[in-house]
C-alpha cells in the first residue's frame, strides 16, 4: 500500500471528533494523484461526499471539475481534500476544535505530496494558511511561501449561491496555469533536468 494509502486508513478510523465520528456515513480523506503539483483544498465534506467518501462530487464539485477542464485538467492530474474529513452535520460551519483535530491529517498529506501550488478554495481552508485574511481582498493573487505557492480562491459553492461570483471563480482559476508555468521556469533554471509544466 502507498503511504497515502495507508494515511487514508489511519484518517478512516480517526473518533478525534467524536460528534463527527457518530454522525458521519463515510469520512472522506481526499483523492488524486500522490505526485500532484496542484492540491486543492476545500472546506469540508457535504452530504454526496459523506454518502460516496470522495472529496467534491456534488454541484460544487461539478464546477470544481468544469474549473479544472478550462485549464486542460482532470481530477487525477491534481490532489483534492478538504480542511476536516467527516461531514459536519447540516452541513454547519467546523469548529475550531475540529480544525485543530484534523491538522494532522492535512499537514501529512502536504507533507506527503508535497506539491508546488496550494489552491485554497473558500475562507476555512484560507483561514489554514493565512489567518485574518479575507478572502475578498487576496484571491486571485499567489504568495510564495517555504517554497509553495499558495493561490487563494473563493470556494466554487460560493458560485452557486451568488452568481456574480462566478466570473471572478473562472478568471481565477485561468490564472493558475501562468503561475505554475512560472515555478516550473524558476525550477528548471537550477535544476534543468526537470520538465514539464502539471
Ligand atoms: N465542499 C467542500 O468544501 N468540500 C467538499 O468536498 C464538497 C463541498
Amino acid at each position: 500500500m502507498s503511504a497515502l494509502g495507508e494515511l487514508y486508513s489511519e484518517i478512516e478510523s480517526c473518533e478525534l471528533c467524536e460528534g463527527l465520528a457518530r454522525t458521519r456515513n463515510k469520512v472522506v480523506p481526499g483523492e488524486g494523484a500522490d505526485t500532484a503539483k496542484i492540491v486543492f483544498i476545500g472546506e469540508a465534506p457535504g452530504f454526496h461526499e459523506n454518502q460516496q467518501g470522495r472529496p467534491f462530487v456534488g454541484q460544487a464539485g461539478q464546477f470544481l471539475d468544469q474549473l479544472l477542464s478550462s485549464i486542460g485538467l482532470k481530477r487525477d492530474d491534481v490532489y483534492i481534500c478538504n480542511v476536516i474529513k467527516c461531514r459536519p452535520p447540516e452541513n454547519r460551519d467546523p469548529l475550531p476544535a475540529e480544525i485543530a483535530n484534523c491538522q494532522r491529517w492535512l499537514d501529512r498529506q502536504l507533507e506527503l505530496i508535497s506539491p508546488q501550488m496550494i489552491v485554497t478554495l473558500g475562507r476555512f481552508s484560507l483561514a489554514k494558511f493565512f489567518p485574518g485574511e479575507i478572502i475578498s481582498k487576496i484571491h486571485g493573487k499567489e504568495r510564495n511561501r517555504d517554497g509553495v505557492v499558495y493561490f487563494p480562491m473563493y470556494h466554487p459553492a460560493a458560485a452557486l449561491h451568488q452568481q456574480s461570483l462566478r466570473q471572478t471563480i473562472e478568471g481565477d482559476m485561468l490564472k493558475i496555469p501562468s503561475i505554475l508555468a512560472q515555478v516550473n521556469a524558476v525550477e528548471e533554471e537550477s535544476n534543468p533536468q526537470q520538465l514539464s509544466m502539471f
